[in-house]
């Protein structure tokens, strides 16, 4: 279903709904005191990348327990077949990622279990897929889940709802369907926490010179007030004036600490020579007067969580140093350092970023391992997945120590690359083991 926002639409489509709610709860509700110990009669499973499904599973089985309604949010990793078997109501709530792909926390439960058949047929269940439709497969990976379910016999207790770039008027559908599931007409305000007002307070160009595009790092402060809190591996949104209605995420390259949000941002310039709507904003037209709308949104997921005492293998190119940066700096700074980067651009000469930090890192011995791939130096392209490749002896042992792995930049090109020399190097059952354990952690764009 392709959302739009007409109101006249919505008010018949939401009274449509509500009918077919309150009968769905009357068949389904239960009392609390019914629920078996441990256990919730509502799974809300969540699919995410970079932490929307997860935070809305969370507002969605707060909205459940609201109207007295045992639920609980679990991550799909936790997912299987056993698990489908003995549930009897799960709402899921899917983003797609990739082209079209599961994100990384659904490739186990997407290859095994949606590859598998199992009887379905006691399941009632309904999918709220994210997505963004400028991409071709427009929430591919919550259609998939949907048909699988159906082509599995489960009964769907409402129609699939698609939301495009996080539209509140679809999330406000599914919250409908949810207060009539629960028997409460209260709708919380899952409202996101509101824009603050940030000015530039340095911008750098770290790349003078080079072949690719301009690359700034941008630290920005509040224009009052206290810094929010965040952790390295956490994302800002920021809203430009020439799009305020999309914001454009990037990802944290500092940590509290330091006193301000870093960003390294990358010009992006259209083929008819303009500059993109947030990356041009931030880079050349604010001016250090300028207001910047900007938010800090958590990215549990990419932070380092029960990673912290592993050795970490931090891989990336380009901006998704940023992310790399910000965790480096956190470990270094909590004394952790056993730090292997793998780092790749295009010219050693101009497009080295960072290099008199990670210099200093790795001769005071907190960074263990720099392993450059520097693509236009060598002889014929060499990006960091060939690094990864030669490296594969080495990759193992650190494996071997519990380490977990980092990857932060390009979609296109490097994550797959990099993806294919891990699985080579580790095995793809291994590589996936370590997905599942939360060893193999990706925040790419
Ligand atoms: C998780 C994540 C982390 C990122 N981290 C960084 C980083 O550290 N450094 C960096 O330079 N870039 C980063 N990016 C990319 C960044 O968000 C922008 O896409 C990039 O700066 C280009 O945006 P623009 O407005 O300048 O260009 P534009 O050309 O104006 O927009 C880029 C394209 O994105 C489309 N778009 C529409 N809505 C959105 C939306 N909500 N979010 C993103 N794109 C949208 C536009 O239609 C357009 O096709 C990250 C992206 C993601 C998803
Ligand atoms: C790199 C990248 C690839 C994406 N690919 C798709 C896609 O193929 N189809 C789609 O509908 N949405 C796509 N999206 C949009 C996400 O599904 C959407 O932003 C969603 O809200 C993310 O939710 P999450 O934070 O829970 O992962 C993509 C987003 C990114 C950043």
């Amino acid at each position: 279903m392709m959302l739009t926002i007409d109101p006249a639409r919505w008010a018949s489509a939401i009274t449509l709904v509500a009918a077919w709610g309150g009968l769905c709860a009357a068949m389904l509700r239960k009392p609390a005191a019914a629920a078996p110990t441990g256990t919730a009669d509502w799974l809300v499973v969540y699919a995410s990348q970079t932490g929307n499904a997860d935070y809305l599973a969370q507002q969605t089985a707060a909205t459940l327990s609201t109207g007295g309604l045992s639920a609980r949010a679990v991550c799909v990793s936790n997912l299987d077949a056993a698990t489908l078997a003995g549930a009897t109501r799960v709402l899921f709530i899917a983003s797609t990622y990739g082209e079209g792909d599961s994100p990384d926390t659904a490739a186990r439960f997407a290859g095994v279990t949606m590859a598998g058949a199992p009887d379905l047929s006691h399941l009632h269940y309904a999918v709220l897929a994210l997505g963004d439709s400028s991409y071709a497969n427009y929430c591919g990976f919550g259609r998939a889940l949907d048909a699988w379910l159906g082509a599995q016999g489960a009964t769907a207790l409402f129609e699939r709802i698609d939301v495009d770039r996080g539209n509140p008027d679809a999330i406000a559908v599914w919250q409908h369907q949810l207060s009539h599931l629960a028997g409460t007409s209260d709708l919380p305000d899952w409202e996101a926490p509101a824009y603050g007002e940030w000015r530039i307070l340095e911008r750098t160009r770290l790349n003078p010179g080079s072949a690719g595009a301009p690359l700034y790092r941008i630290a920005l402060v509040p224009r009052a007030g206290a810094l929010p809190d965040w952790e390295a591996g956490d994302l800002v949104q920021v809203c430009a004036p020439a799009d305020p209605a999309q914001p454009r995420e990037y990802s944290i390259a500092s940590v509290p600490s330091e006193g301000r949000i870093e960003l390294l941002v990358r010009l992006q310039q259209h083929a008819d020579g303009s500059a993109g709507a947030a990356s041009g904003w931030l880079c050349l037209d604010a001016g250090l007067d300028a207001t910047i709308a900007l938010r800090v949104r958590a990215h549990a997921r990419f932070r380092l969580g029960e990673n912290a005492a592993r050795p970490l293998l931090l891989i990336g190119n380009g901006t998704g140093l940023a992310g790399l940066r910000a965790l480096l700096k956190a470990r270094i700074d909590a004394g952790v350092h056993d730090n292997w980067l793998v780092f790749g651009e295009r010219n050693v000469r101009h497009d080295f970023l960072l290099r008199d930090e990670l210099d200093a890192w790795r001769e005071a011995g907190a960074l263990t391992h720099l392993d450059l791939a520097f693509s236009r130096d060598d002889d014929g392209p060499r990006y960091v997945q060939h690094l990864l490749a030669e490296r594969g002896d080495a990759l193992r042992a650190w494996i071997a120590r519990g380490a977990a792995i980092y990857v932060c930049g390009s979609l296109q090109g490097m994550a797959s690359g990099v993806h294919e020399a891990l699985a080579a190097a580790l095995g793809a059952e291994a590589l996936d083991a370590l997905a599942v354990q939360g060893r193999y952690r990706r925040d790419v764009y």
